[in-house]
């Protein structure tokens, strides 16, 4: 089933992929036996034989789990735990210690840091089991909070989420804060400069697939086109966004994002297909940008899309998919628009969230 004619990210044609791991440890024999055990056992591996090498393939790769030695060179893998913990984007990356010390104070220290403490030498079936156990506990975990977020659930606190939504789902790390940046920046360019409104849109870019997180996993992350029933739950996202958000005071005035974004000019998006004016310009504006970076960015399962071929799609769809006056003040002016954006992405000078 089509999901009508919107370019958009539907979980079309999207192959099965394997978590992935990142394996940091300093035995580079030890290192390679692993990793050749654990892709048998069906994760994509990465490799590391320092902690400093290990950080930046954390954040490069965003693995879905990092399996590390402590007792290494430059940095001990309870030092890099520590470190990955300052990152936004890697703080939430689970660890497991894989070591061969077995005493008892570092076993308790590793346990307060890490998911896991595992005891050299293992068994790659154990091991695999284990791994594959921590990571459906993590996703269940991070639902559960996000779900039952109450009103003193920070804004800070879910836009550390929504980088979980990123990891979880597109696998695309940095497409809710390119399109945060783009989404003000072009506002700003059409002349809306109110901070309230800056701000809502601000956080309601951050976050407008945050209802996603209700999805279940064989949907989300199912590798073919999804069937009828199926795309009735997925399109469920944005009632769930919606739901979340106006639970929670500061966040009330960024739910048009997540709860529209998926809505069209002509009337033929979802959920209350609301047509023109009726859908807010903040999210006419969002909806377009959010397309603009989906095309230019090379997902799993696609290739990036070049910029002047993405905006003549998006001109395309000018009076379907979007509003045509917005699709217009986009493409022309494009190049300053993109500029300004990725110096507020550079700069960190984003709207302060509340
Ligand atoms: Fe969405
Ligand atoms: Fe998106």
């Amino acid at each position: 089933m089509e999901e009508d004619s919107s370019v958009d990210n539907p979980n079309t044609d999207r192959p099965a992929e394997n978590p992935k791991l990142l394996v940091i440890d300093d035995d580079a024999n030890f290192l390679f036996g692993i990793s050749r055990l654990l892709t048998k056992a069906d994760f994509t591996v990465i490799a590391a034989t320092d902690g400093v090498t290990g950080i930046a393939k954390a954040q490069s790769e965003c693995p879905d789990l990092i399996l590390m030695d402590i007792n290494m060179p430059k940095m001990t893998g309870f030092q890099v735990k520590k470190a990955l913990e300052v990152d936004p984007v890697t703080q939430f990356i689970p660890v497991v210690f894989l070591t061969a010390l077995n005493d008892d104070a570092n076993t308790l220290a590793g346990l307060s840091l890490a998911e896991d403490y595992i005891t050299k030498p293992v068994d790659s079936t154990i091991l695999a089991a284990r791994i594959k156990s921590i990571l459906r506990r993590v996703k269940t975990g991070m639902r559960r909070a996000i779900i039952e977020s109450d009103s003193s659930f920070s804004f800070e606190r879910f836009k550390q989420w929504a980088y979980s939504v990123e990891m979880m789902d597109e696998r695309s790390v940095g497409h809710t804060t390119r399109v945060a940046n783009l989404a003000v920046t072009l506002a700003k360019s059409m002349g809306y400069t109110d901070d309230p409104f800056l701000e809502a849109m601000y956080k309601g870019s951050f976050l407008h697939d945050i209802g996603k997180l209700a999805i279940p996993d064989k949907v989300l992350n199912k590798p073919g086109p999804l069937n009828a029933e199926e795309w009735e739950l997925m399109r469920q996202h944005p009632l769930v966004a919606s739901q979340m958000l106006s639970a929670i005071p500061i966040l009330n005035e960024a739910a048009d994002i997540p709860l529209m974004h998926h809505e069209r000019w002509d009337g033929k998006g979802y959920p209350n297909h609301l047509a023109g004016e009726q859908i807010p310009i903040a999210v006419r504006i969002f909806a377009i940008v959010d397309v603009y970076d989906a095309l230019t960015t090379k997902r799993p399962y696609k290739e990036a899309i070049s910029e002047e071929n993405s905006l003549q799609i998006i001109r395309s769809l000018a009076g379907k998919q979007f509003d045509p006056v917005v699709v217009e003040h986009f493409t022309d002016h494009f190049t300053q628009i993109i500029s300004e954006s990725e110096k507020l992405h550079q700069l960190s000078i984003l709207p302060k969230p509340a």
